[in-house]
């Protein structure tokens, strides 16, 4: 069987995540979470006191950054950071803001692409993010761009803090979204944007299990699986 690809980008907290590995599950696909690899470098410039905005110091310690993405038994993905399992720290909600500020400079997407496109080229795959359908699989199969309202968004990243023992107030979870939603579609390189051929799917409206269902029928649909 011929390598598939499945991109699938959007807003964070649209439900990427959750959805994209259900789906690659059902499908027998590998699921790459490309957040994660944005969210490392994040941690690592967090770390190190350096600003994330400051494009020429991140550039100087990128040689210093490996990256590494694993699976564990039950086929979870992990994160490594200099051979230090970090899975847990980069959901740290200073680490979004930290791996937004990284992921707009073109020298921390450069130095990602290779990872990403090589993880494609092996596998038949369902890789989610933002560019996913616009830069690094602009061939992929199948795209799709999946969202939800922010106040929705919102909602569910409070329930997952919660359930993460991170709680935080709702008004701020809002705000954070509202602001890395604004930085993440109005940077330079690579914006979120609906990529060309990319099936818009809006779960604002549905339930888990809908969601699910549309988003394997319109990948189901398209590969014909
Ligand atoms: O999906 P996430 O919230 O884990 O992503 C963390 C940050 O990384 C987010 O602010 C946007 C950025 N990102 C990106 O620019 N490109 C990707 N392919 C994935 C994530």
């Amino acid at each position: 069987m011929s390598i598939i690809r499945v991109a699938i980008d959007g807003p964070s907290g649209a439900g990427k995540s959750t959805l994209a590995k259900a789906a690659a599950k059902a499908l027998g696909f590998l699921y790459v979470d490309t957040g994660a690899l944005y969210r490392t470098i994040g941690l690592y410039v967090c770390n190190q006191g350096i600003d994330p905005s400051d494009e020429a110091v991140v550039a100087t310690a990128l040689p210093e950054i490996r990256v590494e993405l694993r699976y564990d038994a039950s086929g979870t993905q992990r994160m490594l950071l200099n051979g230090e399992d970090v899975s847990g720290e980069i959901r740290l909600p200073e680490i979004s803001r930290y791996s937004s500020a990284v992921s707009a400079l073109p020298a921390v997407r450069a130095y990602l692409l290779e990872t990403q496109r090589n993880l494609a080229s092996k596998h038949s795959v369902i890789m989610d993010g933002r560019d996913i359908g616009t830069v690094v699989l602009p061939d992929a199969e199948v795209k799709v761009f999946l969202t939800a309202s922010a106040q929705v968004r919102a909602e569910r990243r409070s329930r997952d803090l919660e359930k993460m023992g991170t709680p935080q107030p709702f008004k701020e979870v809002l705000r954070d979204i509202e602001e890395r939603d604004w930085r993440d579609t109005h940077r330079d390189t690579a914006p979120l944007r609906q990529a060309e051929g990319a099936v818009l799917l809006d779960t604002s409206e549905m339930d888990f299990q809908e969601s699910q269902a549309a988003l394997l029928a319109i990948i189901r649909e398209r590969v014909g699986q």
